[in-house]
């Protein structure tokens, strides 16, 4: 059975966790690929709110095991609270969680350099969870792994020979001395924590799809936060698109059989960075406040906008999606009209596709077509007639506008505020 990729095709907080969730009713695995604690999926589940940042949103049902891939940056400690949370709120996960010896490892001093880089007035909003430095060092070929993280005397040397290269920026906030103590009084004892999940997960990938088992890859953040693909530089420093679920796995692309892409039925973005279709006042307060758009990690209030087909387009297009879940369109009702972009101007100039240079998609005016609101309480419709004729037809027009099906359709937080329309699911 082939692996499905589940990813978010705006700039994060789409709502993955509730389909990955929703989808991993018939799933074995739940693989993380990439990003950190500073994602934020929230999951419902027996009426209780998750917020999760690093366990796979799989972790709901009993059955399925989940994966944290080389891809992802792991904070020991940040792990160590959101296991303890789970199981402090009834959700076994030890014997169920398997963490890539690969992936690489945040420590304090990430986390320093994160917030020196966010106050040096070249910020761009992160989440200051030291993902970006946490990466550089991955990339820079200094960074610490999982695997070395569990070896004491290969841990120290690297600790020692990552202070030194990043002692003139760490002097600034800390003695480098006392951020040494720091890291090995806190991050010595979470080894043993950590070592009992720790795997070669390529291998453990590899025999699951063998023997036929379903494998379902959940991305953090979205497309347009994409280290490639995105607004840069106001992006995270990661591969969410679909392409990076192997890179950050281990799985190879032969083994990818479809890509669900998440959408809301409008847009937020938190953090800086271009937003074409933001708007602000009444309909964005309303949004927010019905929508809940406030960070799941941070807090932050969301930045709203409605809904981008010409930003949707590019990143469809660069993730291969062959399906589209709808999120929140309960959120919409009783917005009049209903505003979605189809096209932008840039310098004056009409054009479909996003714009590659940031000068031109901080430039970018969106073009609108307008549709009819809808009222009512669409949470509790059970199918998809049950919904508003103009609810209907804003689901169909979108569906029309992109060119790729729209199987799912959440109406809410819950599981059962989830109605399948189409062909259904991506899986038989
Ligand atoms: P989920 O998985 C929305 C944003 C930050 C910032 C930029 C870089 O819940 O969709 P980082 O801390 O990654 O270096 O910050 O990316 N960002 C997210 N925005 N949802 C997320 O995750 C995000 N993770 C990071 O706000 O603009
Ligand atoms: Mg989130």
């Amino acid at each position: 059975m082939p692996a499905i990729v589940i990813v978010g095709v705006q700039w994060g907080d789409e709502g993955k966790g509730k389909v990955v969730d929703y989808l991993s009713r018939s799933a074995d695995f739940v693989v993380r690929y990439q990003g950190g604690n500073n994602a934020g999926h929230t999951v419902v589940f027996d009426g209780k709110t998750f917020a999760m940042h690093l366990v796979p949103s799989g972790v709901f049902l009993p059955k399925v095991r989940n994966v944290i891939g080389n891809g992802v940056v792991v904070d020991p400690k940040a792990l160590r609270g959101e296991v303890e949370m789970l199981e402090g709120r009834g959700i076994r996960v030890r014997g169920r969680l398997h963490v890539s010896l690969s992936a690489h490892v945040i420590l304090p001093y990430h986390i320093v350099l994160d917030g020196l880089r966010e106050e040096s007035g070249h910020g761009i909003g992160t989440t200051r969870r030291g993902i970006g430095p946490c990466y550089e060092d991955k990339v820079a070929r200094v960074g610490i792994r999982v695997a070395d993280y569990l070896d004491p005397g290969a841990f120290k040397a690297l600790v020692d020979q990552n202070l030194r290269l990043r002692a003139c920026d760490l002097e600034r906030v800390k003695p480098k001395a006392l951020i040494r103590e720091e890291v090995f009084a806190e991050y010595e004892p979470l080894r043993g924590f950590l070592k009992p999940f720790c795997c070669d997960v390529a291998i453990l990938l590899e025999k699951a799809l063998k023997a036929g088992e379903r494998v379902l890859l959940e991305s953090a953040q979205g497309a347009m936060l994409d280290v490639d693909f995105g607004t840069y530089p106001f992006v995270t420093s990661s591969n969410p698109v679909a392409g990076g679920a192997c890179s950050g796995s281990g799985i190879g692309p032969t083994s990818i059989g479809g890509v669900v892409g998440v959408t809301k039925a409008y847009t937020t973005r938190v953090g800086l960075g271009p937003f074409p279709t933001e708007i602000e006042g009444r309909t964005a307060r309303y949004l927010r406040q019905v929508g809940k758009e406030y960070g799941a990690t941070t807090g932050r209030p969301r930045r709203i906008g409605w809904l981008d087909l010409v930003q949707l387009k590019a990143a469809l297009r660069v993730n291969g999606v062959s399906n589209l879940a709808m999120m929140k369109l309960d959120a919409l009702a009783n917005v009049h009209p209903i505003k979605v972009a189809t096209a932008y101007k840039v310098k004056g100039r009409l054009t479909r596709e996003f714009p590659v240079s940031r000068a031109d998609q901080l430039d970018a005016e969106p073009v609108y077509e307008s549709y009819p609101g809808f009222s009512g309480d669409l949470g509790a419709a059970r199918s998809f007639s049950d919904l508003p004729k103009a609810a209907r037809d804003y689901v169909l027009a979108v569906e029309r506008g992109l060119g790729v099906p729209i199987p799912i359709v959440s109406l809410g937080r819950s599981r059962e505020q989830t109605v399948l329309r189409g062909k259904g699911l991506p899986w038989p």
